[in-house]
């Protein structure tokens, strides 16, 4: 059976070829793993920061998805480094960082939108770690960060969908 390519664009197969910033960050500031549950694929993001200025001095990440999402997060990691938190969660959606790569096929939007959520929780998670919630982070999690489950949650999630329906209701 053949398999009909997606529609990539030249720059989604450039960074998938040769990804920016792939790998751990041994002495990072945070460290977020998180998951889609529209596919079961993960992501870590490891973040440097400043904790006098809040810069992201330095962002890597670890992909066990597809072609998509290694390369948006990629280029989540050049256009993060550099900028303040609160401009990152200001300013970085997954609609631009899907802009930013030349555009994603339809059916490849959810692995920008776990990129970007993955990053929304390290960042999220930093601040909840401290004690200290800025005031410009919204109490909810927000639509990239309800994408972007957490490893146990995804786990949850994924083993609820593969019980029988009979072991689904008490
Ligand atoms: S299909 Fe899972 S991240 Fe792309």
């Amino acid at each position: 059976m053949s398999r009909i390519p997606l529609p990539y664009s030249p720059k989604v197969m450039d960074l998938f070829r040769n990804p920016k910033n792939l790998g751990k960050i041994e002495d990072a500031t945070v460290t977020a793993v998180a998951g889609n549950p529209a596919c079961g694929d993960m992501i870590t993001f490891y973040l440097k920061i400043n904790e006098q200025t809040y810069v992201i001095e330095k962002a890597q990440f670890e992909s066990y998805g597809c072609a998509a999402n290694i390369a948006t997060s990629s280029i989540v990691t050049e256009m993060i480094k550099g900028l303040t938190l609160e401009a990152v969660w200001t300013d970085i959606s997954w609609e631009k960082v899907a802009q930013e790569i030349g555009g994603l096929p339809s059916v490849k939007s959810h692995c920008g939108v776990l990129a970007v959520g993955a990053l929304r929780r390290a960042i999220r998670k930093y601040f909840s770690d401290k004690g200290n919630t800025p005031a410009w982070m919204p109490k909810e999690n927000t639509f990239e960060e309800k994408q972007a489950l957490e490893e146990e949650e995804l786990v949850k999630t994924l083993s609820t969908r593969l019980k029988p329906e009979e072991e689904k209701s008490p």
